[in-house]
């Protein structure tokens, strides 16, 4: 045997890992202090508006709230997605497997990336009390369209035929979690590296890493397992949930939600965003296949192996998410 014994060696090898490395196990985590409370909470990198005169003319201490605003936001995304997708789906995946042949090992790993996961929330949960008390700034009523994750989900489970459920939530649990490391590495690089906002996405990182890994081997094993019926329905799913993220979620509205925290009116605040994402993003639709944002979702694709099936391979590319160039 090779695949399966080697998945499930790499496994056991994980859960000893685990012991030494998790953050819940061993890490003195970094509270938020109030004089950390006076950087740049969040990478104005990502904040577009930040640039436009109108918002520069508020000065520096608009441009603190809203980026602590911004950091708040996040955090209390993590919060809830941690726990109500990623610790759920793992739970799920522990107990009732994924429709095709996992090892006890793989099974375990489940459950540490769930405990991982819940301590994330926990930690996420705290930077926003400490966020309050140093600043004032909370992050506001959490909305489920600005948490793409939870629509992609439902849409998955809306098309999902019965015989399909366990797999294709353990999909989704793949991809979340590939998507969701690719966002914190993309933010902890545009960070201040002094900043508490690096500090907290950096330990947050340690438990993502190993989780991004064994994800993309535990997809790959999984669709190994599947028979070929299976394999080509779970594969027509795929561009749903990806399509999903796109349309889920408004890069504007957020970036006008923001400006309205700030004090802008709701008119002004659309327009700003509007011409702020323009200046910085242009206003032409990239392709779907070059969208940096989902670029290590899409490079899940390639490693799991799913492009190599012909008919997946096929309405990945119908839907634009593989370019038919691409080898
Ligand atoms: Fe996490
Ligand atoms: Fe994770």
């Amino acid at each position: 045997m090779t695949g399966k014994s080697d998945f499930d060696e790499y496994c056991q090898k994980y859960l000893v890992q685990w012991e030494k490395r998790a953050t819940v196990r061993h890490l003195q985590r970094t509270r938020l202090s109030a004089e950390a409370a006076r950087y740049e909470m969040f990478p104005a990198a990502l904040q577009p508006v930040l640039e436009h005169a109108e918002v520069v003319a508020r000065g520096p201490e608009a441009r603190h709230r809203l980026l602590a605003r911004a950091a708040a936001i996040f955090m209390l995304h993590v919060a809830i997605l941690e726990v109500e997708v990623i610790t759920d789906l793992c739970n799920r995946l522990a107990n009732k497997g994924a429709d095709a042949p996992v090892p006890k090992s793989a099974l375990q790993v489940a459950l540490t990336v769930s405990t991982d996961e819940a301590y994330h929330a926990y930690v996420a949960r705290e930077f926003l009390l400490d966020l309050e008390e140093h600043t004032g700034v909370v992050p506001g009523p959490a909305g489920e369209g600005d948490m793409p994750l939870i629509g992609a989900l439902a849409a998955v489970r809306r098309r999902a035929a019965p015989e399909l459920a366990r797999v294709a939530d353990t999909m989704v649990l793949c991809f979340s979690e590939n998507f969701v490391t690719e966002e914190l590495f993309g933010l902890s690089s545009e960070a201040d590296p002094e900043g508490p906002f690096h500090l907290n996405m950096r330990e947050h990182m340690m438990d993502e890493g190993r989780h991004q890994i064994y994800f993309r081997k535990l997809f790959r094993h999984v669709w190994d397992g599947l028979d070929e019926e299976r394999r080509t329905a779970l594969g027509q799913l795929v561009p749903h949930y990806l399509d999903s993220f796109l349309t889920a979620s408004s890069y504007e509205a957020s970036q006008a939600k923001l400006l309205s925290y700030i004090g802008f009116d709701d008119e002004t605040a659309t327009r700003i965003a509007r011409e702020a994402i323009a200046a910085v993003y242009g206003t032409e639709r990239p392709a779907k296949s070059t969208i940096k944002f989902m670029r290590n979702a899409l490079h899940l694709l390639e490693v799991s192996g799913i492009l190599e099936h012909p008919p997946t391979r096929q309405t990945l590319i119908d839907s634009g998410w593989v370019d038919a160039r691409s080898t």
